[in-house]
């Protein structure tokens, strides 16, 4: 396949990207600072390396980063207070650069619990997420809410934006991200979240991730990865 990969950089966007090389796609992968990618990266010879700041990316770029791709993947996330609204800016970015480039599918992470926090477009949110149990109610959300702030409701505004558009799009919701060695065993639920979704390791998430890419059932659907 023909991969363009957002957020190489970062803790699960580098996992999607080594598997997708370690896996033979023709990949690129665009980064504000290409030279946090490693010299494994740029010396792989299926690798095109672009260098874009989605904050202010020139679209031409961004097409030209897409153009061809079977997927987008995007794991694009905060460093930052500052950075906050990067979640949401850089999906609508993608979104157009996906669909003038006639991109067929545009895949990006999300975290879990954010469709509990009200956006304009969703004033009223359910108090816990379709699937979710008490631990997630009382317990991981309300933290996760408080500790992530505005960057939990740009995530939720994100998630806004894709299930209005119209491409073929899905969105992974996340727990907790572990920098960990990949267990190839993880739950999994579609259009609903998981009970007691505490955790993953990066590496299981960019496995799954890149396996929804050709899953006809995860198309415009928000899907949930956790232990
Ligand atoms: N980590 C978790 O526990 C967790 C939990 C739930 C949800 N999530 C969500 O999952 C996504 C990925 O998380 P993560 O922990 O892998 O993120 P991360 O390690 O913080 O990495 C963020 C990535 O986004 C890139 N980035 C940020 N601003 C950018 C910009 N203006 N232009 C281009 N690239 C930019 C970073 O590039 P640089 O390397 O150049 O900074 C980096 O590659 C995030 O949206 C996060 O909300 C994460």
């Amino acid at each position: 396949m023909k991969l363009t990969i957002f957020g190489p950089t970062g803790l699960v966007g580098q996992q999607v990207l080594a598997q997708a090389i370690a896996a033979g796609h023709d990949t690129t992968a665009v980064a504000r600072d290409p030279a946090k990618l490693g010299a494994q990266v740029h010396s792989a010879p299926n690798v095109r390396v672009v260098t874009a700041d989605l904050s202010h990316a020139d679209p031409a770029l961004l097409k030209d980063s897409v153009d061809g791709a079977d997927a987008v993947l995007s794991a694009i996330g905060p460093r930052k207070k500052a950075e906050h609204g990067i979640v949401s800016k850089s999906a609508m970015a993608l979104a157009a650069a996906v669909e003038s480039a006639s991109v067929p599918r545009l895949l990006v992470v999300s975290g879990v619990g954010v469709s509990t926090v009200p956006t304009p477009g969703r004033p009223h949110p359910p108090k816990r997420e379709p699937g979710a149990g008490l631990i997630m109610r009382y317990f991981a959300t309300p933290v996760a809410r408080r500790v992530l702030g505005a960057h939990f409701v740009d995530v939720a505004l994100m998630e806004d934006f894709m299930r209005g558009c119209e491409l073929d799009w899905t969105v992974m919701r996340v727990p907790y991200v572990m920098d960990r060695p990949p267990t190839g065993r993880y739950r999994t639920a579609y259009g609903h979240t998981l009970r007691a979704a505490l955790r993953i390791a990066a590496a299981d998430a960019a496995e799954f991730m890149l396996r929804l890419i050709d899953q006809p059932e995860a198309s415009r659907k928000v899907v949930t990865v956790a232990y």
